[in-house]
């Protein structure tokens, strides 16, 4: 099924929501720069906007909060200076005569209106500059002191909510009482709120672009290591493998990035120079055969030969085709075996058994070099049948080449610390102490004798080891007195790493 075919039956599966989410989101993806000092710009703008508008409507809030709660507590002050001012008359005459007075305590107070008027609705002072149509309103009692819960709301003609507030004021020492109605148009708050939420716009808006500026200069600033490493790492080519990034300079979050491009330079260089070392072995290895092919067919070719010559000159040629033809099999198999591809059927085998088996195989060829073989020991191994088998060939086919007359190869088995230890030893000249660490290696021949002889690849022992790091295990050569042991170690079961070719349905023997 194709990934899109996929990816449709899964959003059927989801909610429509989710669906319409999962679009907006990667449509908002879509919008967002691909330079990260861009987009940290955007980040660090959008934060601020964000912190400023929720700062500035908090400010508002609390600042139209205070208003209202000023207006409110002049209301209530006005209705007790009038009250006051009303206790110093004794006539409604004498409020009319005194009008400045009662005025004048409602002067500086913007969209206050001031009405004092007889019980019969005559009016004595009357400060209403905006001619604003003053609503019927619940009058308070003589006796009752005015306060804030006993405001009552009415709208002036510019629709802005408002209060206000009609109490009786008792003239004097008389019985007379006349009514006194304060109210206070809140249009002008509006407007000082507009123009307060106008600057706190303005406020937000310079704010984001100032710190967009300022974000955008300081992750231009901060990825300049990023910038630095960039360049270091666009320098490195395969003639430069050596280079290796400047992780000590870089700052601590991509000190870890740098380690890890460093540790995989590291590797790629090794690999980079064991592929090199081993195409110069291999073109070296097939001039060998080649060479001894065009020779040997130029020179019959040179004079008429006799039909023994030419089947002389085939049958030799024949062997160089063979030496070639195990040299590119053994190749494959080493290719295969590094990318682990080489597929393995773990089972638990009789390593005795199979130490037998090998033996047996090569009977004939010991006998003809009269070379004893003894096999000895006992234990469980988990391998692949074939490869080990594949293994124990190539180290007997060694050991019976140097074993000298008349001596015997031992093959053995045994258990060690839970894992299965198979040994091929051989007397003989050994291998030297220097070429011990080479042996495993591809084409090395400890005696420079073998490189140009037809039975020898040089592969031999770098496949018994491709054999056992395919089974997480390891191969091990020791040579002294006279002794040359050959130690394959196969791990058991329990052990973490495990093998790490391609495995096929286990089956227990
Ligand atoms: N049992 C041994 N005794 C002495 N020398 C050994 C023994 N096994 C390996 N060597 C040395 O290690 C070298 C590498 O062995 P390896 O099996 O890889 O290659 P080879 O035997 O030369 O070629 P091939 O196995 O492909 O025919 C040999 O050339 C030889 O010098
Ligand atoms: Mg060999």
């Amino acid at each position: 099924m194709s990934v899109a075919a996929e990816d449709t039956l899964a959003a059927a599966g989801r909610p429509v929501a989710t669906q319409a989410a999962g679009r907006a989101v990667r449509w908002f993806q879509r919008l967002l720069p691909a330079s990260l000092t861009a987009r940290m710009a955007l980040a660090f703008g959008g934060v601020a906007a964000a912190v400023l508008v929720a700062v500035g409507t908090y400010l508002a809030c609390a600042l139209a909060a205070q208003l209202e709660e000023r207006d409110e507590n002049e209301l209530v002050s006005e209705v007790l200076l009038v009250r006051h001012l009303l206790a110093e008359v004794s006539s409604e005459a004498e409020v009319r005569a005194g009008m400045h007075r009662f005025t004048d305590i409602a002067m500086g107070h913007e969209g206050l209106i001031l009405l004092v008027r007889s019980r019969e609705g005559e009016p004595l002072v009357t400060l209403n500059p905006r001619q604003e149509q003053v609503p019927p309103l619940r009058v308070l009692p003589v006796d009752t002191a005015p306060e804030r819960s006993l405001l009552q709301q009415w709208h002036p003609r510019n629709g802005v909510p408002s209060a206000g507030i009609a109490a009786l004021g008792r003239l004097g020492e008389t019985d007379r009482a006349v009514e006194i109605v304060v109210l206070r148009d809140a249009g002008y708050r509006s407007v000082l709120m507009k123009d307060y939420q106008l600057h706190i716009l303005w406020a937000t808006l310079s704010g984001a672009l100032a710190a967009a500026a300022l974000g955008y200069l300081l992750a231009r600033r901060g990825l300049r290591s990023l910038r630095r490493m960039a360049g270091e790492a666009s320098a490195i080519t395969t003639s430069r493998l050596a280079t290796r990034l400047d992780a000590g300079r870089a700052p601590t979050e991509l000190r870890d990035l740098a380690g890890a491009f460093n540790d995989m330079l590291a590797r790629l260089q090794d690999s980079f120079s064991r592929l090199s070392s081993f195409s110069a072995d291999l073109a070296h290895d097939f001039r060998t055969p080649i060479s001894n092919l065009i020779g040997q067919t130029q020179v019959t070719l040179a004079h008429a030969r006799t039909v023994e010559e030419y089947e002389a000159l085939l049958e030799s040629n024949l062997e160089e085709y063979e030496r070639l033809s195990r040299m590119i099999e053994n190749m494959l198999f080493l290719a295969r075996a590094d990318h682990a591809q080489v597929a393995m059927q773990l089972r638990t085998l009789d390593a005795r058994a199979e130490l037998d088996k090998v033996a047996e195989y090569f009977d004939a060829v010991a006998a003809e070099r009269d070379v004893g073989i003894r096999v000895e020991g006992a234990a469980l191994v988990r391998a692949d049948q074939t490869l080990l088998r594949r293994a124990v060939t190539n180290l007997l086919d060694n050991a019976l080449r140097y074993a000298p007359q008349g001596s015997t190869v031992t093959l053995s088995a045994e258990t060690l610390a839970g894992d299965a230890v198979l040994r091929v030893t051989n007397g003989g000249a050994g291998i030297p102490a220097e070429a011990l660490p080479h042996v495993f290696g591809r084409f090395y021949r400890a005696d420079p004798a073998r490189s140009n002889s037809a039975a020898s690849t040089g592969l031999g022992l770098a496949i018994v080891d491709s054999i056992m790091r395919l089974h997480g295990g390891s191969a091990c050569a020791g040579s002294a007195a006279g002794r040359t042991v050959l130690e394959l170690r196969f791990p058991s079961r329990s052990r973490s790493g495990g093998p790490r070719g391609r495995q096929r349905q286990d089956q227990p023997s």
